[in-house]
């Protein structure tokens, strides 16, 4: 089957690198704001018969939300036989259980509007906090990439005597994984938030660290809040600098001068989310589980690819 890759607007850049990845067509969307602020979209490349691969960045998502709808049906109407989302951030994890009488449960929300218009979905270490696995949120065929193999390579090149610092309980998956990729110890840090901007984090024994580069790695950076809390005790602690290793670059306002206040070294992410940080691609990982998904669906394989 042909396979026409789409960005949604803002994500012409990793909709262009996985068309490379994966040699197939990019095809060319227009998109406007009506003067009354409704959505104009043009599907100007013909996707009839195709698979067509919706790429998303779904930073901030609730302004973008409509046109990822829009663009999935128009793409059907046009005779596309199938229509995927690449979302290499996957939005609208966290609110995963109703805290308070009367809450929307926004995940499962979001899971079942993205499951009306599209056939499969790839993204990038979802938040699974609740969630055991995506599969358990969504109904449509799903495939989760890793990114602990690319952060492995960039820390193999980059640092020279590494140590691993997970921020909270939640960041010892990466750090596990990386750290056995690397061959090199980790260590995992006590995270009690009290705010959105107020974090507070326990030190365990250090010894094993010096003389070695602290490498912090967390799933989502947001306010910053979290790794720098835990940059900072480290700096206290008279450790190296740290070098800070985000998944998804979400970045509220104030988040990397948060950083640098607090005496991080360096500071890079996954290019899951564009930002000036992006220094690991993962567009490989992306590319490898579209082709897991080809005959997802289709007479030549069964649906239900985890
Ligand atoms: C929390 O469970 C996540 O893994 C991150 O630690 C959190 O989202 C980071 O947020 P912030 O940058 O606002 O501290």
């Amino acid at each position: 089957m042909n396979r026409c890759v789409l960005a949604l607007p803002g994500a012409e850049a990793a909709a262009g690198r996985l068309a490379t990845c994966l040699a197939a067509l990019l095809g060319r969307i227009e998109s406007r704001r009506f003067p009354d602020g409704e959505t104009y979209l043009r599907v100007a490349t013909s996707v009839a018969g195709s698979e067509a691969i919706v790429v998303a960045e779904l930073r901030r998502p609730d302004a973008r939300i409509p046109g990822l709808l829009f663009l999935a049906d128009a793409a059907r109407e046009l005779g596309a036989s199938r229509v995927g989302l690449v979302a290499a951030y996957l939005p609208y994890m966290r609110q995963d259980a109703r805290f308070r009488e009367g809450e929307a449960l926004t995940s499962r929300s979001f899971a079942r509007l993205v499951g009306t218009a599209f056939d499969w979905l790839i993204t990038v270490d979802p938040h699974l906090h609740r969630y055991p696995t995506l599969d358990a949120l969504y109904e449509i065929p799903c495939r989760v990439v890793a990114a602990a193999p690319a952060i492995a390579d960039w820390v193999r090149e980059h640092v020279v005597r590494p140590h691993l610092v997970g921020p909270d309980a939640e960041s010892e998956q990466w750090v596990r994984e990386v750290g056995a990729l690397v061959g090199c110890p980790w260590t995992v840090l006590q995270k009690q938030r009290r705010g959105d901007r107020d974090v507070v984090l326990a030190l365990p024994e250090l010894a094993g660290m010096a003389g070695r580069t602290p490498v912090l790695i967390d799933d989502i950076v947001s306010s910053g809040s979290t790794l720098a809390a835990a940059a900072q005790r480290l700096c206290e602690a008279g450790l190296e600098a740290p070098v800070c290793i985000g998944v998804h670059a979400v970045l509220s306002a104030g988040a990397t001068d948060r950083l640098a206040a607090a005496g991080v070294s360096r500071f890079v992410t996954c290019n899951t989310l564009r930002h000036a940080s992006n220094a690991i691609d993962i567009t490989p990982g992306l590319a490898q589980a579209v082709g897991a998904l080809a005959d997802v669906g289709t007479a030549a394989g069964p649906p239900g690819v985890a």
